[in-house]
């Protein structure tokens, strides 16, 4: 996806409403040089009552959230829609419900006032999000996207290219973290409170119980061998649960939670920066962009740092912008402006969609 390095600064509104925050933000540069001019971002708390999303509640609170969204994003940033060269919005994947009410909405505005709408794929917004905070977040990089609903390792020549080195074959990072956090009594979204409660626990010894095996951790694997990139966590979560009742059977449940939940993340942890590691020394990155919910976990940035240094620099988003937001796709809508690219008419949501630019 060439685009001419002389690009003119724009101003976008940004719009996500693919899981449950509804978030609108304005993003002014170039694909190369931007900055956040606001950002706001109305989270559904409501879900935590039902222990996970529940989309048809996440479809009425985004019609609800979206219109205050805009405005407050637009008043922010001290804009107004004149202000404006174009809207990003993303289109896929997620709910679709709740997609549906990001799309109609900035199709409807674009088309009312005569703006251009772009749309962004969520996970590439993701990537994009670091760029926000450190302009050297840039390709080439190795990206490690770790969220609720995805875990992926990429290897980024350039934006736009984007060659699948491996992924899950079950349940993501965060949806890990987050049934884990359930076995544990912890609340909804569950990844911060297992990291703080991790933090009070030692690292299992090799021999201890809550010390658990490493998924898809072949120290052998090979380039190549299908588990030399690819992860799965359903196992770990198994384990976990088995750790969880013994602990419970024995009555000794709230002694052991911390150090459940420690062993837990270590495996989980251990795995990912082993797989990011190989990526980098193979692709020979320099560089190393999280994205994604669970890229702001503490522990996880400071274990690639630490595999990884002095050679290869790790960029983390902080976890406002780390987390769902319209900042992230605002960035990556004026790449795609820049690039050309608009909505039709027809565009609509999509529940799940590759990246675009995306290869093996
Ligand atoms: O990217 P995100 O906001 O939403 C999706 O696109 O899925 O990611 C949400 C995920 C949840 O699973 C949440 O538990 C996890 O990110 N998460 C964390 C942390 N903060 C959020 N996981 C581990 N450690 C954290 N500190
Ligand atoms: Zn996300």
């Amino acid at each position: 996806m060439p685009v001419s390095d002389a690009v003119a600064p724009r101003r976008i509104l940004g719009i996500e409403t693919s899981c449950d925050e509804t978030s609108a933000a304005v993003v002014y540069g170039t694909p190369t040089e931007m900055r956040l001019e606001s950002l706001v971002i109305l989270s559904q708390d409501v879900h935590r009552l039902f222990g996970g999303v529940v989309p048809e509640i996440a479809s009425r609170q985004h019609l609800t959230g979206i219109v205050p969204a805009v405005r407050a994003a637009l008043d922010d940033a001290q804009r107004s829609l004149a202000d404006l060269d174009a809207i990003a919005v993303t289109h896929a994947p997620g709910l679709v419900g709740a997609l549906l009410v990001g799309t109609s909405y900035a199709k409807a505005l674009g088309f009312t006032h005569g703006l251009p709408v772009v749309p962004v794929h969520h996970l590439e917004g993701h990537l994009f999000a670091t760029l926000l905070e450190h302009p050297d977040a840039a390709p080439p990089f190795t990206a490690l996207l770790v969220s609720g609903g995805h875990t992926m390792l990429l290897d980024v020549p350039a934006w736009g290219r984007y060659r699948m080195l491996g992924q899950t074959r079950d349940d993501a990072a965060g949806e890990a973290f987050d049934k884990v956090a359930k076995m544990l009594g912890l609340p909804y979204p569950g990844g911060r409170h297992i990291e703080a409660l991790a933090r009070e626990a030692e690292a299992p010894a090799r021999t201890h119980p809550h010390r658990f095996a490493r998924p898809m951790l072949r120290k052998s694997a090979q380039p190549g061998d299908e588990d030399y990139y690819d992860c799965s966590f359903s196992g770990l979560k198994t384990a976990v649960l088995y750790a969880v009742r013994a602990a419970e059977q024995a009555g000794a449940l709230e002694a052991q939670r911390a150090g459940i939940a420690r062993g837990f993340q270590d495996a989980l942890i251990d795995t990912l920066a082993e797989k990011v590691a190989r990526a980098a020394r193979i692709h020979r990155r320099t560089r190393v962009v999280m994205g994604g919910g669970v890229a702001c976990n503490q522990a996880l940035q400071d274990a690639i740092r630490e595999r990884l240094a002095p050679r290869v620099t790790v960029f983390a988003p902080t976890p406002r912008l780390a987390t769902d937001n319209a900042a992230m796709i605002a960035a990556a809508g004026l790449f795609r402006f820049a690039a050309g690219e608009r909505a039709t008419p027809t565009m609509t949501a999509q529940s799940s969609l590759p990246i675009p630019g995306i290869f093996s």
